[in-house]
């Protein structure tokens, strides 16, 4: 029968008793399942956005408008049944709306998810976890120390269309960083962009700084990406391309106004990254500007799960990388001898360490001394 005081979870009752807790049963309320059911749905929430995007329903909706089902199926061709599910399911991760059986683009789908769209993602969320593959033997990444198949098998496999997937959002960055860097305001600045990807670094500064030149390196499978951007961008003319390995290419010292070290640090591992801050110093004039991209975890590792997952997708498919904690990236930039850190955001969740070559080495002077 039942009994008004009994616990709401009565499988809990013999472990928590007052005498195991301290407490009278009945207060006791076990965790929610959210935080599993969220790890879990993890999966389908991105194969459904990858499936949506392969299906060509974001694109298709902004070509023909608010649709129903069998009007976007006119265009699709799937399953009536299994679009329907999909779409739903689209819509329950808040990147479609549907009222009344008629489906639309809502502002994040215009903006991120079709192909055209402002800050367009369309291109990214296939590639950006890295090859899936990985993610399915992470416990044997975790036990080796490293992946079976890291992306360093064949970079260019993997970076081409990652930098093509990234360019739109580090253009929008880099543009708007001039905000806070001024470098439309430089004479004739000289520019170097290491592991330049599509260079949207390298082209933002040219675009913003009629006067500037710029060095552009990357791999010699990655540079076209760079190459065919910058003839997109009608400044073909003042860039040069460098190929080679950004840690041994060769790099003309005490020549640049401004190094970027664009979202390459976090797979090259704590001494990779080093190296790479060292290289940009040796390679700048003094007064010159290092700008060092990428995404930071907090000093405790926890309150960024942006920056932390981001280290756990370094960790899935490159031999060196990782998370690094802003902390240590700012240690690692006075280390090798810049002053005047500071971080920008330009744009959301986008973020640079800036940071300055002193104008004279004081010699004889022993740093924190
Ligand atoms: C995440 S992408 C960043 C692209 C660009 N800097 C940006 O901020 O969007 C990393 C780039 O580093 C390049 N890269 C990786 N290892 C490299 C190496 N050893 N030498 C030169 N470039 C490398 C990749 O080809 C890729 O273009």
């Amino acid at each position: 029968m039942f009994e008004a005081r009994d616990a709401p979870y009565p499988e809990l009752k013999k472990t928590h008793t007052m005498a195991h807790v301290g407490r009278p049963f009945t207060d006791f309320k076990p965790p929610a399942a959210a935080p599993v059911w969220a790890a879990i749905e993890g999966l389908a929430r991105y194969n459904v956005l990858v499936a949506a995007l392969e299906l060509d329903v974001f694109d298709t909706l902004q070509r023909i408008g608010s649709a129903t089902l069998e009007q976007i199926n006119t265009e699709i061709t799937a399953s009536p049944e299994h679009l329907r599910t999909l779409l739903d399911s689209v819509v329950v991760l808040q990147l479609l709306d549907q009222v009344n059986g008629i489906y639309e683009l809502n502002d994040a789908a215009k903006r991120y998810l079709v192909s055209d769209g402002p800050a367009t993602m369309a291109a990214l969320i296939p590639v950006a976890p890295g090859p899936h593959d990985n993610w399915t033997r992470l416990a044997d990444t975790v036990r080796n120390g490293r992946p079976a198949t890291p992306i360093e098998d064949d970079p260019a496999a993997f970076y081409v269309p990652l930098v093509e997937g990234t360019f739109t959002t580090m253009y929008r960055c880099a543009m708007r960083a001039d905000l806070k860097l001024r470098y439309s305001a430089l004479v004739a600045p000289r520019v170097l962009d290491l592991g330049a990807g599509g260079a949207p670094w390298a082209i933002a500064i040219l675009h913003g700084n009629p006067s500037a030149t710029a060095v552009v390196n990357d791999l010699p499978g990655v540079l076209p990406v760079a190459e065919r951007k910058a003839v997109e961008h009608g400044v073909a003319d003042r860039v040069e391309l460098l190929p080679g390995d950004f840690h041994t290419v060769e790099i003309e010292p005490e020549s640049y106004d401004i190094v970027v070290l664009g979202h390459i640090c976090r797979t090259e591992g704590a001494q990779g990254s080093q190296h790479l801050i060292e290289r940009a110093f040796a390679a700048l004039r003094p007064e010159g500007t290092l700008i060092l991209a990428d995404y930071f975890c907090d000093i405790d590792r926890k309150l960024n799960p942006h920056a932390v997952l981001m280290g756990a997708t370094m960790m899935a498919s490159t031999v060196n990388g990782n998370g690094f904690t802003g902390q240590q990236f700012s240690e690692w930039i006075r280390a090798a001898g810049f002053e005047a850190i500071r971080l920008i955001e330009p744009i959301g969740f986008q973020q640079q360490y800036v940071a300055t070559k002193p104008r004279h080495l004081q010699l004889g002077v022993v740093p924190g001394a």
